[in-house]
């Protein structure tokens, strides 16, 4: 039992067993570089950036500096209507960064957000256009999308949508495309699974119609349902399919962007072009909730072509889009990554964390592991009866030992800050090692 001063029990903690936790909680004080420190004092290696978001590591003094001066003096600006000169500022940087002509950024507050606003302004443009009929989101299987409806809807993790009654209408799912039959113990990109975007043509179209689909939007890694890499060849087919019936191709990058993959962006990796990117988390560093939608000229042009003059042109926003302290804040993370080239590191780590997760591969309970970049997904045979079990076993057992790893399902995701040594990784990878070959069943 908890025996710290708080009384825990007025806080619904999110996506957690609040009744399990309440019993023996896990409470994070203070974190700097790779590590936190929980409230009774112990050091934590964070083998996961937080929740995949802390690509710089904890408490980077530019960013911290830069949110406490921005405090002191702007603390807020209407966003309708009004600016503020970084906003602007950020947008232009982004549009540096990103590949192709994604020029054109809104400013959310999440992961979520930008999703809900990514699915909004994909049937804004097809209406733009003249081609409103155009209303079916298609998603896929197994997807992570956030938890607000339209991200839920177009999710595919049944747990996340079965207590929410029908969601969105006008939506339906591609198949994943996990299958440790084919594809076990891969490295980088897995050589099966091309072939199941062509599902999109022959079944979702071949149903719906292709002047009834506006979006299609996939993770280019799909990360919160356990780290999927999408086979070779698959994302280029997804965008042929796309580009041949008219229909946008919607990257959520919220994971996959800034670095993750050791590139700045997933979608400069794999050398697919989407219409419209989510991002979010690594934005900031995680340091403030800020999420961003980026669209291709195109896009962006069609819906402000399609305005009366002076008028305004999509009715969607946030009370804090592009709040004060968040653009800041994001700015300095950019700094930061480019100050210390952590994308360009990533890319230099990567061979060395693939080797070390794959180590992994001849331990008790492992059936698959995965990797791409600074990511990684094990994945454990369940108990039977009792899914995510073994996984929860393991992340509160290596959480004692002084690591952070995330699990969902039976799979136990590692996605480091961009800033881990060498030495770090092997002490992550080693700590694991002593958890599972220590699980008794
Ligand atoms: C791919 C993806 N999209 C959206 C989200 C939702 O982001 P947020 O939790 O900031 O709303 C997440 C969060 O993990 C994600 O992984």
């Amino acid at each position: 039992m908890y025996a710290g001063d708080s009384d825990l029990g007025s806080y619904w903690m999110p996506f957690t067993a609040n009744r399990q936790f309440k019993v023996a909680p896990r409470l994070l004080v203070s974190a700097r570089d790779m590590h936190f420190t929980t409230h009774d004092g112990r050091k934590v290696l964070d083998g996961v950036a937080g929740l995949w978001c802390v690509n710089a590591g904890h408490g980077r003094d530019k960013i911290v500096n830069a949110i406490r001066q921005q405090a002191g003096e702007l603390d807020f600006a209407p966003p309708f209507q009004m600016g503020h000169p970084l906003q602007f500022e950020l947008a232009k940087r982004l549009q540096l960064l990103l590949p192709g002509d994604l020029n054109q950024t809104f400013f959310t507050n999440s992961g979520s957000e930008s999703v809900d606003t990514a699915l909004k302004i994909a049937l804004a443009y097809h209406r733009a256009r003249g081609e409103g009929s155009r209303r079916w989101l298609i998603g896929r299987e197994r997807g992570y999308h956030g938890s607000n409806m339209g991200g839920v809807s177009v999710g595919g993790i049944a747990a996340n949508r079965k207590a929410f009654g029908n969601l969105l209408t006008c939506v339906d799912h591609l198949p994943h495309t996990h299958s440790i039959a084919h594809n076990s113990y891969s490295r980088g990109q897995p050589s099966w699974g091309a072939h199941l975007a062509d599902d999109l043509e022959s079944r979702i179209i071949a149903l719906h119609d292709a002047s009834n689909i506006a979006a299609v939007i996939v993770e280019p890694v799909a990360g919160s349902t356990g780290v999927l890499i999408p086979p070779r060849g698959y994302l280029e087919r997804l965008r042929e399919i796309c580009d041949q019936h008219g229909i946008l191709l919607i990257f959520d990058e919220v994971i996959t962007g800034f670095g993750r993959l050791g590139s700045s962006f997933a979608c400069e990796k794999f050398g697919v072009l989407p219409d419209l990117v989510c991002l979010a988390k690594g934005l900031t560093n995680g340091a403030v909730p800020m999420g961003a939608v980026t669209v291709r000229q195109g896009v962006y042009d069609t819906i402000m072509g399609a305005a009366p003059a002076n008028a305004i042109e999509l009715f969607h926003g946030y009370t804090y889009s592009g709040h004060p302290l968040a653009v800041a804040a994001a700015l300095a993370t950019l700094d930061v990554y480019a100050e210390e080239g952590l994308f360009a590191r990533a890319a230099e780590l990567a061979p060395y964390f693939e080797h070390a997760v794959h180590s992994l591969r001849e331990l008790p309970f492992v059936i698959d592991v995965r990797n791409l970049g600074m990511v990684a997904g094990i994945e454990l045979e369940p108990i039977p009866q009792k899914p995510a079990a073994r996984a929860f076993e393991v992340f509160q057992r290596c959480y004692e030992k002084g690591i952070l790893v995330r699990t969902t399902g039976d799979i136990v995701a590692l996605s480091p800050p961009l800033i881990i040594s060498k030495a770090q990784i092997d002490e992550l990878v080693d700590g694991l090692k002593e958890v599972l070959r220590a699980l008794s069943h």
